[in-house]
C-alpha cells in the first residue's frame, strides 16, 4: 500500500502530475480514504454525510455489502476477455435491462461511461435513419468526448477546439428562466414548438434524432414541465426522427417512481443511455434501444472494456439491490421530503433561493435574488461551509448557482434532515454576509 499523504502533500502531488482541467469542487479539498453507505471518511477519520454520491454515481451507498461482494466474487473468478469472446454477465446485465425498460426497448450495447453510451446512441440513431442530423437542449450535458461535448449546450463544458458537425440546439424547457418571458400561469409550452422551429430552421427537415436528459443534471435540475416531453415526441416523430432520453443521471430509480426518468412525463423514448448509478462507481454506460433500431448496426463492433464481467456482474447487483431495498420507494419519500422542507426554506431566505426543482432525489435548489440575478459566489461559500460542516452539496448550473441535491438512494430521514439544518445555517451565515454588505 502506498503511504497515505495528508490533504496538503496529496494536493500537492495531484497539482504537479494531474493536467489542471481536473478541477476540485472546493478551495479546501479534504482526501477521501474510505466510504460506507451514505458517509465518506477522510484521511483523519473525519466523517461526511456524502449528499452528492460521487456526482450522482453511488446509487445504493458506498460499498454496499451485497454488491462488493458480486464484484470481488466476479474478480476472483473471470476479470476480461472483451466483447469479442463470450461470457455471461454482460448477457445477464442486458437481459435485466431489458426487464426494467420501457416499451420495445430490449437491446443493449453496453459501454464504459455516459459519454461512450450517448456517442454510441447518436451511431445507432443516425445509422436507423440513414439520416445525420442531431438536435440537442440548450444547457445540456452530455459527455467529453467531441460529439458529446458538441451536444453539450453549456459553455463551461465546451473545450475551444472546433465541435462536430451536424447539432442543432432547441431552447430549453427552463420555468424559472423561461426563454420565451412565460410564467406557469400563461405557459403554453414555447419550448416544445421551439423544437420545431429548430428542424425547420437549422436542420434539412430530416434530423435522425433528438437526445434529452428528463431532468438535465449539470445544467442544474432543470426539470421541464409536464406536458413538454409529450409534446416533444410528437413533433420528432412528425419529422421521422427518434428520440434519446440521456438517463445517465436520472436512471435507476433515483427520480422516485420508475427506474428512468422519462416515465414521469408518460413518453416511451426510442433509445436510453445510461451510466453513474448503474454500477455504483464501478466504469459502466449502456446505450438501450428497440430491436428495430440495433438491426440497422450490420458492421462489427467491439469495446475491449465494455461489458467486461466485473462491471457488468456489479451492474446487476446494483438493480437488484434497489428492488430488493426498495429504494426508487425510499428516494420517492426523502426527496418529497427534502423538497417541501427546502420549499419552506425558500420562503425564509427570498433574497437568496429563486427556485427549488427537481424530482425524487435529483433536487436543485438555484440561489438568486429577487430579480433573478444569479449568486454565484455565495453557491460556491454554501457548498464549501457546508463541507465543513460535513455535508457534501454539489453545485452546477450555467452560472454554478444551483445546489445539487443528489445523494446515495439510501438515505434516511435523519440524514435529510442533518442535510437541512447544515444547509439553514450556511444560509443563514450568507443572509447576513449580504445584508451587511448592503
Ligand atoms: C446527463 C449526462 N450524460 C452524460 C454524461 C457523461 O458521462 P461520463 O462522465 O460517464 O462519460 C454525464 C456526466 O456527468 C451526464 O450527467
Amino acid at each position: 500500500m502506498a503511504k497515505l499523504l495528508n490533504r496538503d502533500e496529496l494536493k500537492q502531488k495531484r497539482d504537479k502530475y494531474i493536467v489542471p482541467g481536473v478541477k476540485q469542487m472546493y478551495k479546501d479539498a479534504p482526501h477521501f480514504v474510505r466510504g460506507k453507505g451514505q458517509y465518506l471518511y477522510d484521511e483523519t477519520g473525519r466523517e461526511y454525510l456524502d449528499m452528492f454520491a460521487g456526482i450522482v454515481t453511488v446509487s445504493v451507498g458506498h460499498c454496499h455489502p451485497k454488491v462488493t461482494q458480486r464484484t470481488q466474487e466476479q474478480l476472483n473468478t473471470l476479470q476480461h476477455t472483451s466483447t469479442i469472446f463470450m461470457t455471461q454477465p454482460m448477457v445477464d446485465l442486458a437481459e435485466k435491462l431489458a426487464e426494467i425498460a420501457p416499451g420495445a426497448i430490449s437491446k443493449s450495447f453496453i459501454t464504459n461511461s455516459g459519454t461512450e453510451a450517448n456517442e454510441a446512441a447518436i451511431r445507432f440513431a443516425r445509422l436507423a435513419t440513414g439520416r445525420h442530423e442531431v438536435i440537442a437542449l440548450e444547457h445540456s450535458y452530455h459527455g467529453e468526448s467531441h460529439l458529446a461535448s458538441t451536444l453539450t449546450a453549456n459553455y463551461n463544458w465546451r473545450p475551444k477546439t472546433m465541435p462536430a458537425a451536424g447539432v442543432a440546439y432547441a431552447a430549453n424547457a427552463y420555468c424559472y428562466r423561461c426563454p420565451f418571458k412565460k410564467t406557469p400561469d400563461s405557459c403554453s409550452l414555447e419550448c416544445a414548438k421551439d423544437v420545431e422551429r429548430v428542424i425547420q430552421t437549422q436542420t434539412s427537415g430530416q434530423p435522425a434524432v433528438m437526445i434529452a436528459e428528463p431532468i438535465q443534471g449539470v445544467g442544474g435540475a432543470i426539470t421541464p414541465p409536464q406536458e413538454y416531453f409529450g409534446a416533444v415526441k410528437k413533433i420528432l416523430e412528425k419529422y421521422g426522427a427518434l428520440f434519446i432520453a440521456d438517463e445517465v443521471q436520472t436512471g435507476v430509480g433515483r427520480t422516485g417512481r420508475d427506474w428512468f426518468g422519462i416515465s414521469s412525463w408518460g413518453v416511451t423514448p426510442d433509445l436510453i443511455t445510461m451510466a453513474k448509478g448503474l454500477a455504483n462507481g464501478l466504469p459502466i454506460g449502456a446505450c438501450l434501444m428497440t430491436p428495430e433500431i440495433a438491426e440497422h448496426s450490420t458492421k462489427q463492433q467491439i469495446n475491449t472494456f465494455g461489458g467486461n464481467p466485473v462491471s457488468s456482474a456489479t451492474g446487476l447487483a446494483v438493480l437488484e439491490t434497489i428492488q430488493e431495498e426498495r429504494l426508487m420507494e425510499n428516494a420517492d419519500v426523502q426527496g418529497n421530503y427534502i423538497m417541501s422542507a427546502l420549499k419552506e426554506m425558500q420562503k425564509d431566505f427570498p433574497d437568496l433561493i429563486g427556485d427549488v426543482r427537481g424530482k425524487g432525489l435529483m433536487l436543485g435548489v438555484e440561489l438568486a435574488d429577487k430579480h433573478k440575478t444569479p449568486l454565484v459566489e455565495q453557491c460556491a461559500n454554501i457548498v464549501e461551509m457546508s463541507k465543513d460542516d460535513g455535508v457534501i452539496i454539489g453545485k452546477g448550473g450555467l452560472f454554478g448557482n444551483t445546489l445539487r441535491i443528489k445523494p446515495p438512494m439510501t438515505i434516511t430521514r435523519d440524514n435529510a434532515d442533518t442535510m437541512l439544518k447544515v444547509l439553514k445555517k450556511s444560509l443563514e451565515a450568507t443572509s447576513k454576509r449580504m445584508t451587511a454588505n448592503v
